[in-house]
């Protein structure tokens, strides 16, 4: 199993440890521009694995030929917000960075899987789905992990119930417009409308949209790392493994749901194949209306997005 890391960064690096750590990979490659960061975190990481007893072996690199036939390719590298920034302002720089660098990965490897993690996220998804010209069950976002992780987190702090307990669903785009699902959220099966009042479970929903720009507040140099690069290994664990997780991912969709040509989030089934089944939700009137909303946004952004990319070619 060989997983090439795009992007030696915050996010890149973290999922890069994580990867080697769980012992994912037999060789995890990090790649970046700045060869030198890609070099002395990779070198840093491989001393790192005697400790960790792993038998992963990391390798840092600008030069994508070493990355030939990867199985998963992450795609990490773009600009990170800064406070006062949306996703969506990373757009024109970040959608020629994936380009770029999806362009030159599938070269090399063009039986991977990708998992696009650079922001605005929904768009990249897509920016990749089309400069690869891979079949669309090989190219999968990581939003809804993160976006759902921090809620489930914000629940068990609520509740003091544990972690491994509460389940959720969330659907959308990831932005301020993403649709967190307390209908489709338990502790153990027990739905948590059961157990926290409305007004406090709509401010949980509410923070867990603003999960992001939370972090970069504090942080004022970059944003958030350790959730979204440990939600990127999620994914790759579950299709390295075969494990058939159902989990909220970006992913194209062809009429699911009623909406076509936008990569939004929704539940799906992830395992060998990448996404093997997109699951529809029987979704009531008011969380439909938010969806559609929440496509409708995403899909604008990718229409910018790619008349900036024809432009530029
Ligand atoms: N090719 C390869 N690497 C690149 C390129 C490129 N064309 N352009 C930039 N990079 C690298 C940078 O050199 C840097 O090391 O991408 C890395 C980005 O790292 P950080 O600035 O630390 O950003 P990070 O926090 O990792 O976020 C990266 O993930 O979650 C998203 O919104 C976030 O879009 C952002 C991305």
């Amino acid at each position: 199993m060989k997983v090439t890391v795009i992007g030696a960064g915050n996010v890149g690096a973290t999922s890069a440890q994580m990867l080697a750590n769980k012992e994912l990979a037999n060789e995890v490659y990090l790649v970046d521009i700045l060869d030198g960061i890609a070099k002395g975190k990779a070198l840093d990481m491989y001393e790192s694995m005697p400790i960790l007893q792993s038998d992963s072996r990391i390798y840092g690199t600008s030069d994508y030929s070493e990355t030939a036939n990867s199985d998963i390719v992450i795609i990490t590298a773009g600009l990170a917000r800064k406070p006062g920034m949306t996703r969506d302002d990373l757009l024109v720089k970040n959608a020629a960075i994936v380009s770029s660098c999806a362009t030159q990965a599938v070269k090399y490897s063009p039986n991977a899987y990708f998992i696009v993690v650079s922001n605005p996220l929904d768009v990249m998804t897509y920016v990749t789905l089309k400069v690869t010209g891979l079949p669309k069950h090989k190219v999968i976002g990581m939003a809804g992990i993160l976006d759902t992780a921090r809620y489930r987190s914000f629940i068990s702090m609520e509740t003091g119930y544990s972690m491994k307990d509460i389940q959720a669903q969330l659907l959308g785009g990831h932005g301020d417009t993403m649709v967190p699902l307390p209908r489709f959220t338990t502790v153990a099966g027990i739905p948590v409308t059961d157990l926290i009042s409305k007004e406090r479970l709509d401010s949980i929903v509410e923070r867990a949209k603003n999960g992001g720009i939370e972090i970069v507040n504090y942080l004022q140099t970059g944003s958030a790392y350790y959730a979204p690069g440990t939600a990127a290994v999620e994914m790759a664990e579950a299709i390295i493994k075969d494990q058939k997780r159902v989990l909220p991912c970006t992913v194209l969709l062809e009429g699911e749901y009623g909406i076509s040509d936008v990569c939004v989030g929704v539940p799906i089934k992830l395992g060998k194949n990448g996404i093997e089944q997109i699951i529809e939700l029987k979704l009531n009137a008011e969380e439909k209306s938010m969806f559609d909303n929440s496509a409708e946004h995403v899909k604008k952004t990718i229409q910018q997005a790619m008349e900036l990319i024809a432009k530029q070619q």
